[in-house]
């Protein structure tokens, strides 16, 4: 049957396949190549985990319409400047409590997990802290024991987890670190707590959210 039109040859579909397989294959690759200094720590979105020693804030960015992290002056977590190989420990520690307590159980991290808590991307920056002074000693005493804080007033409590002081602590430097990450916007809409070193007016605007409404 050597009249099989060209188009119809067993052999130009089988080499098409083939063709096809191996570029694609190898623009994978190229393509996971060129991803990874976006994504890892101390690249162009990651930052490295010594930003834990900064400011970190959330700002609107006019020209690329969206919010974005902006790294701030000197402002050293609990205190402490830390070597880029020690912030590297205390933020994987912090990783490893979230992922041995399972809070993507409940919450969602980089928006993966669970919708029945709110999202951690930006947990550093929610306005619910109270204020920026406040906030470690407060994110610390939340999470050894969150079950008699309504934090945010969704209505629904954190049960403890039997997180040590020494996880606390790890958890909010990771929590810290996760917020200066570029998510290219993600969460839309999310208004940050005020980190402006204005005198200290504002604690009476931002009273602590009250109970929750009885159902
Ligand atoms: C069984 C569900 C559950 C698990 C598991 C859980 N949480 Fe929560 N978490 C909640 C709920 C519900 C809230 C909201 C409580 C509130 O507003 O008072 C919350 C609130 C929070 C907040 C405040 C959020 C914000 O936007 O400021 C933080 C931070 C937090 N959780 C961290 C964690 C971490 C870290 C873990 C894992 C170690 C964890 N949670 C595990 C249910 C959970």
């Amino acid at each position: 049957m050597s009249q099989t039109a060209w188009w119809a040859s067993e052999s130009l579909w089988r080499k098409s396949a083939i063709w096809v397989t191996g570029v694609s294959f190898i623009f994978l690759i190229y393509l996971t190549f060129d991803t990874l200094p976006y994504i890892k720590a101390g690249g162009t979105n990651v930052p490295g985990f010594s930003v834990i020693n900064k400011r970190v804030d959330y700002q609107y960015d006019e020209a690329k319409h969206r919010y974005l992290p902006v790294i701030g002056q000197d402002e050293p977590l609990f205190g402490k400047m830390l070597t880029e190989e020690e912030a590297e420990a205390l933020v994987s520690k912090g990783k490893l409590t979230t992922q041995a307590k399972n809070c993507m159980e409940c919450h969602t991290l980089l928006g993966n997990g669970a919708y029945y808590a709110p999202d951690l991307t930006k947990a550093w920056l929610d306005p619910a802290w109270g204020s920026k002074e406040a906030r470690e000693a407060d994110m610390v005493a939340f999470l050894m024991d969150p079950t008699d804080k309504l934090h945010n007033s969704i209505g629904r409590r954190m049960p403890n987890l039997g997180i040590t002081e020494e996880e606390a602590r790890a958890t909010v430097a990771f929590l810290k670190w996760m917020s200066a990450i570029n998510t290219m916007g993600f969460p839309h809409n999310f208004k940050t707590l005020d980190q402006s070193d204005a005198p200290a007016a504002a604690p009476a605007a931002t009273a602590p959210a009250a109970a929750a409404p009885a159902k």
